[in-house]
């Protein structure tokens, strides 16, 4: 069976020092020039000892993109200094460190992007939010031109890999839900057409890759398994994309959910099965998956990864306790699962993060 805490090595030679990765997470404690604060790197400093790997917050690729406040950017070459900040401190700790790119398409904020405009795949609002502009083709060929350029800034800043942010209702899952979808293009219609933007992202930052990185660069891809529209991503989607992914080639996929152990709610197939165990069927060993979802306690790691996930991703559970890996081989039962509000320091949570985390019923043990 394989252990937590052995190493583990990536399709293209890159070896982890164990499988726990800490999940991506926004922490709205950039500067207001799109730079990192000295508050989030000692954010990343204080988790960066004990996991295999860090996924960085997810940065925008282009301008328009910002999908929230406070957001640290990678849409030009000026970012990269601010970018290192976060790599640097990251490999302090020994751990690997992967940029999430992001552009966040119909939830983009029209107040922070140039002109107010929004884009998206089609006109359809997000709840809430402006109405977004669908984009021209040729902006679609320039979109994935700048998920390409951040990589390449992420290579000269310095760090292990990117992973693309295709989970989480933002631009790239707005291409492939045929609920955000309504393109008569290349790039909409029939599902081969909506997979058509992250396989070609995908593309492009191999590509850059291989143009740019002197070692083995990571890379990974994000998505969510489902939507609850009428129209939206159904498992079965999810599955012709994971397949396409996985025959692309890639060094990890990352699903995106709540829970790990949630089975689908719209596939025509065996609804007995978990979600995770259609998504290792389906990868069938082409490349790496990592599980995320309400993973707290050591126990609930082991089973995580007792399913035959290659890695298993922290989110939450290391805002409350940074130095869970370090516990969890030392000593489990010391883990702290519920947030001690009088440990905000200690915990190096950046104040803006502090108070979105306050959010009712998202972080256990938070209080208002
Ligand atoms: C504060 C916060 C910020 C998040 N930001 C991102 C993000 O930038 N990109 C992303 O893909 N997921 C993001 N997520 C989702 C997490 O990566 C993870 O999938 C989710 O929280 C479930 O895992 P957990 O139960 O271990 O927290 C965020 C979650 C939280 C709690």
């Amino acid at each position: 069976m394989a252990d937590l805490f052995e190493e583990y090595t990536l399709k293209n030679g890159v070896t982890l020092r164990n499988r726990v990765v800490m999940a991506p997470m926004t922490n709205y404690s950039g500067n207001d020039d799109g730079t990192v604060t000295d508050a989030e790197v000692a954010y990343y400093d204080r988790r960066s000892k004990g996991v295999g790997m860090i996924v960085t917050a997810c940065t925008h690729v282009l301008e328009n993109g910002k999908g929230f406040p406070r957001q640290f950017a990678g849409y030009d070459d000026k970012f990269i200094p601010s970018l290192k900040r976060v790599a640097n401190v990251i490999h302090a700790g020994g751990a690997k460190a992967v940029l999430q790119i992001f552009h966040g398409g119909r939830r983009s904020i029209p107040e922070e992007v140039p002109n107010g405009e929004i884009v998206s795949a089609s006109d359809v609002a997000f709840p809430d939010n402006a109405t977004p502009r669908p984009m021209t083709t040729e902006e679609v060929k320039e979109a994935i031109k700048a998920y390409g350029e951040t990589t390449r800034r992420a290579i000269e800043a310095g760090y292990d890999g990117v992973e693309i942010h295709g989970a989480n209702t933002y631009l790239l899952q707005q291409f492939f839900s045929a609920h955000t979808n309504k393109r008569t293009d290349e790039y909409g219609g029939v599902i081969e057409n909506r997979m058509r933007f992250p396989l070609e992202v995908l593309r492009e930052v191999k590509q850059v890759a291989k143009k740019h990185a002197k070692e083995a660069f990571i890379i990974g891809y994000r998505f969510s398994p489902e939507e609850p529209e009428e129209n939206g991503i159904t498992m079965d989607d999810t599955i012709q994309l994971v397949d396409a992914l996985a025959a692309e080639g890639l060094d990890y996929l990352h699903v995106s959910h709540m829970e790990f152990f949630t089975k689908p709610h719209r596939f025509t197939g065996d609804k007995e099965k978990t979600r995770v165990q259609l998504l290792i069927e389906t990868i069938n060993g082409r490349t790496a998956l990592i599980g995320v979802g309400s993973i707290y306690s050591f126990d609930d790691a082991v089973k995580a990864l007792e399913t035959g996930v290659d890695l298993v991703a922290l989110g939450r559970e290391l805002l409350i306790e940074p130095d869970w890996v370090q516990k969890a081989q030392e000593n489990p039962s010391s883990i702290r699962t519920e947030m001690d509000m009088s440990m905000q320091k200690e915990l190096a949570i950046p104040d803006p993060m502090w108070e979105a985390l306050k959010r009712p019923n998202w972080i256990p043990g938070m209080k208002a």
